[in-house]
């Protein structure tokens, strides 16, 4: 069977709750395709009046992040329970961004996954190069060391729902999109990971996604690879063009 693409945007931090309620009023006409799953990653403050404002539409709403506790002293951090009774669906794991400023690693990420899973929220879970790194030709082994951390204890069940983002560093925010050569290269190698831990079965199932600078322009080749099953997209989510890179099939 055909693995449904995924396209999802990632707002970081931007746009206040009622900003939220504005943009996801003006996409909702664009962003109709029953081809894909789509999702908006939103800051937690506009979690509950963005599920509102897409109720009856195809927009699903995603977390940017998670704890790994249930409850308790952990001041500032949101809980998986409190995603799920918003109504919280997928929630991104371990952004290249989160590792940078937040000090994740691929333990915490690794934490956070079972337990989106526990709660049965779906991870988007992010992994990617260096510019460095890619220099150094040590890309593939970087984001198998990623990949496998990352599944630590997660069961082949738990496996084939997930989604894995592909986002180079090197192409976040920058303009500079990988080459559909490039981003298939990885996608493949991770798809060949998941395979080796678990089995081919896993392997066809799970989602694999690309992000870094994905446009209206570079989104329909790079969605067409074989290992490509959508994209994480960073700021072209915050446009109209949003509605044409979920609607690169048309
Ligand atoms: P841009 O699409 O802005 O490069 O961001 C990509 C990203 O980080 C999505 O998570």
């Amino acid at each position: 069977m055909a693995r449904k693409k995924i396209i999802a945007g990632n707002w970081k931090m931007n746009m206040t709750p009622s900003e939220a309620v504005a943009l996801i009023e003006t996409l909702k006409p664009l962003v109709k395709n029953d081809d894909v799953d789509v999702v908006f990653c939103v800051p937690a403050i506009d979690i509950i009046p963005a599920i509102e404002a897409a109720k009856g539409t195809n927009i699903n709403i995603g977390a940017e992040n998670l704890y790994f506790e249930e409850k308790g002293a952990f001041t500032g951090e949101i809980s998986p329970n409190m995603l799920v009774d918003a109504g919280v669906k997928y929630v991104i794991i371990g952004h290249s961004e989160r590792r940078e400023y937040f000090a994740e690693t691929n333990e915490t990420v690794n934490k956070k996954v079972l337990k989106a899973f526990e709660h049965d929220l779906t991870p988007i879970i992010c992994c990617g190069e260096s510019l460095t790194q890619r220099e150094q030709g040590i890309t593939i082994d970087w984001i198998r060391q990623q990949i496998k951390i990352a599944f630590l204890n997660v069961t082949a069940d738990q496996a084939k729902k997930a989604v894995i983002a592909y986002e180079p560093i090197w192409a976040i925010g920058t303009g500079k999109v990988a080459t559909t050569e490039q981003a298939q290269e990885v996608c493949k190698a991770i798809r060949d990971c998941i395979a080796e831990i678990y089995d081919e079965a896993t392997a066809a199932e799970i989602r694999i996604q690309y992000g870094g600078s994905v446009s209206a322009a570079s989104a329909p080749e790079l969605f067409a690879q074989a290992d490509i099953d959508g994209g994480l997209v960073g700021g072209a989510s915050l446009k109209p063009d949003f509605g044409k890179i979920v609607n690169y099939n048309k």
